[in-house]
């Protein structure tokens, strides 16, 4: 049965563009004027997309002594519901467990989703086990990238010399190291001092990871991953300071990805300083939200390509969840929702401002992760071929986030409040309909896994130069006789 999505405007990466979609057994067939199928969706007046990809999700987290509340099922349902159609989340072993166990736990969960999905890996510590099993991940488990996180000391942090062993083994595999990019070490010495003082609120919680600790351990992973051949993503990239380091890395020929977050680029730091404990807690995340310089800085960044792609970090917790916290700020969950609200927001506060275009929407919602995460053309894309995963985006719809109308389990919203127009007429998950003017009409376990193969090309550019470049020993013809 062919569908044919009419009379709207094609807006990818690069092009913008009138034409009619067809689409049979879940892949785009056509693309061209005047085409019929057997159902019809009408675009008029909207522009035809490639579904939003979120790389940076973590549905049913096991973190800081709870879990994350929206799992597979809330969780993919909320970004279906705002227009993203695939989602990357965190597979996260225990320190000493196995990848391969942590892994099936990981696809157990993920049997409930409603959109398509993949895994990034997480190296929480290192060993010849480590070592090893990353090559099955990479080989026979289509996972391409590995997670580190440069912050939570005691308990997912990994130190240099880790990462530099297993970013060298990223290189030899042809996969990508991604970082959490915060000076650990620095933020416990801090948050201490900061709770020794009787500064136990949310607030603390922004004062003790100030934007020198990330823009340090952005630049320190940077050096690491030149120095053992490999590219190099930088998750939540919030400030100034670390946007700096990925662009000085790239106009020295590195390839450095950066990825701000939606709720970075649109809330601040004054939300930790609300008289209201809940309304601050909740906004609790890491890193934390940044002044108004950072903001632009991060906005620049997506303008002029130097960062690539704006994701959420959904990772949401009740505010039961986060009164684990009262007392110690150490101890709040950290973590915001934001898959619904990361395409209205971004489209509402980015293009209809004048800040990106259409095609530059595209292209950090969906075109570069999927090409960076190696999912290109099948994902990301409006070609003949591609999956038809597709928002039919209407820039007049508009609502008011609530947290009584969203999807996400949670009892509230960081967007409360906001108006936001440009909303799904249509969202598609492989030809499927699963929104429709805002009524979810998609099915649990209907999302099926993406597997992602390693990346020959870069790695192979990277490792011949860096053979080229190897030190060599230098084979003289006069060596004098040592000593005396
Ligand atoms: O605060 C955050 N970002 N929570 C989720 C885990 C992480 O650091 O990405
Ligand atoms: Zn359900
Ligand atoms: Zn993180
Ligand atoms: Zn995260």
């Amino acid at each position: 049965m062919a569908t044919v999505v009419k009379n709207g405007t094609i807006v990818t990466a690069d092009l913008t563009y009138k034409a009619d979609l067809k689409i049979d057994g879940g892949k785009i067939v056509e693309i061209g004027p005047d085409l019929a199928g057997d159902e019809t969706l009408d675009a008029t007046g909207c522009y035809v997309m490639p579904g939003g990809i979120d790389p940076h999700v973590h549905l049913e987290m096991p973190f800081m002594g709870t879990y994350s509340a929206d799992d597979f099922d809330s969780g993919t349902r909320a970004a279906l519901a705002g227009g993203t159609t695939m989602v990357v989340d965190f597979c996260l072993p225990d320190p000493g467990q196995s990848m391969l166990d942590a892994l099936k736990r990981w696809d157990n969960k993920a049997t409930r989703a409603h959109c398509d999905y993949s895994f990034h890996m997480a190296v929480t510590w290192w060993s010849e086990q480590v070592f090893n099993e990353m090559q099955t991940v990479v080989q026979e488990k289509g996972i391409n990238t590995f997670k580190h996180f440069m912050a939570y000391k005691g308990s997912l942090m990994v130190n240099d010399d880790e990462m530099f062993a297993s970013f060298s083994r990223c290189a030899e595999l042809g996969a990508l190291p991604l970082v959490h990019a915060e000076n650990g070490d620095v933020v416990a010495a801090m948050q201490q001092k900061l709770m020794d003082e009787g500064n136990n609120g949310p607030e603390a919680h922004a004062y003790s990871r100030p934007a020198s600790v990330e823009g340090e351990a952005t630049n320190r992973a940077i050096i690491i991953a030149d120095m053992a051949g490999v590219p190099l993503y930088v998750v939540h990239t919030s400030c100034e300071q670390a946007h700096e380091a990925i662009r000085r890395a790239r106009q020295n020929g590195m390839r450095v990805y950066g990825e701000p977050l939606i709720q970075h680029l649109t809330l601040d730091e004054s939300e930790y300083f609300d008289k209201d404990w809940d309304h601050s807690a909740r906004r609790v995340m890491s890193p934390p939200f940044r002044n108004k310089q950072h903001q632009d800085s991060l906005w620049a960044g997506l303008a002029s390509g130097s960062l690539q792609c704006v994701a959420t970090d959904h990772c949401a917790f009740t505010t039961d969840q986060k009164r684990y916290g009262v007392g110690d700020f150490r101890k709040i969950p950290n973590g915001t929702g934001g898959l619904e609200d990361r395409l209205p927001m971004l489209w509402t506060y980015g293009v209809a401002t004048g800040r990106i275009t259409m095609n530059e929407f595209v292209a950090v919602t969906s075109t570069n992760i999927a090409k960076i995460l190696n999912l290109y053309p099948r994902k990301g894309a409006i070609l003949v071929g591609a999956d038809a995963d597709l928002v039919v985006l209407d820039p007049k719809k508009s609502k008011t986030i609530s947290a009584k109308t969203q999807q996400s389990a949670i009892d509230y919203n960081v967007f409360e409040g906001k108006q936001v127009t440009g909303l799904p007429r249509y969202t598609l998950s492989r030809g499927v309909v699963v929104v429709e003017e805002g009524t979810i009409r998609s099915r649990e376990g209907h999302g099926q896994f993406v597997a992602r193969e390693p990346y020959p090309a870069v790695s192979k550019a990277l490792s011949t130069w860096k053979d080229l470049t190897a030190p060599r020993k230098v084979e003289r013809t006069g060596i004098p006789a040592s000593g005396v």
